[in-house]
């Protein structure tokens, strides 16, 4: 299975799929490419350090937001993947590309959905809201894209404790350490091997 991953930031979940892949927790899997809509995201460092494709699509270089949506989809057919995954990404995906790729986008949400998601919850937002709120039990969430926002189908979903002493910042690096860049790799990893969950 050919897979894209789309990527913003630090890309700590793109390197936990690169690490899955060499160490064989992912079989049948290769990464095609790396697509990223920020030109400094360390990511895109990580995907040339692994050897993998690796290209900036950012809407600096367009006219206007629907020129960049064409050009973003045009950059994942060029790829002719599988499965396109976001991994902190943080570009609304356009409907044509929702359309284009029914069923074969997943994202990775640092929550337990469908608590703190949505239009505004990304990065730390989400620990913040969480914390905030009095949650005692977060977590992360892989599901599928669709015209929404962090609202398709739940593939996986992976549960962490809050500890009284929590940051958003401790917070965020525990979902990511025993959630996020456990069940990603696993969820990849099952549609791999037994087709559309
Ligand atoms: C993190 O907040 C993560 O929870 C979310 O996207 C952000 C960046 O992750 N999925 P990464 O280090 O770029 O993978």
């Amino acid at each position: 299975m050919n897979i894209v991953v789309c990527v913003s930031g630090g890309g700590t979940n793109l390197q936990a799929i690169i690490d899955a892949i060499g160490n064989g927790t992912i079989t049948n899997t290769e990464i095609v490419g790396v697509i990223s809509n920020n030109i400094n995201a360390y990511a895109l460092k990580r995907a040339e350090d692994a050897g993998i494709k690796a290209i900036c699509v950012s809407p600096a270089d367009y006219p206007d937001r629907e020129a960049f949506n064409d050009g973003l989809l045009e950059a994942v057919k060029d790829m002719n993947p599988d499965l396109v995954v976001l991994a902190g990404f943080l570009v609304k995906i356009p409907p044509q590309m929702v359309a284009e790729y029914r069923d074969r986008i997943i994202n990775i949400h640092p929550s337990l959905i469908p608590s703190f998601c949505g239009v505004g919850y990304y990065g730390l937002k989400v620990h913040e809201a969480a914390l905030e709120r009095g949650v005692k039990v977060t977590g992360a969430t892989v599901h599928y894209v669709d015209e929404g926002t962090d609202t398709g189908k739940i593939i996986m979903q992976k549960a962490v404790y809050i500890e009284p002493t929590d940051t958003a910042e401790t917070l965020q690096k525990r979902v990511m350490e025993q959630a996020e860049w456990i069940i990603l790799p696993q969820a990849i990893n099952m549609i791999a091997n037994k087709g559309k969950v």
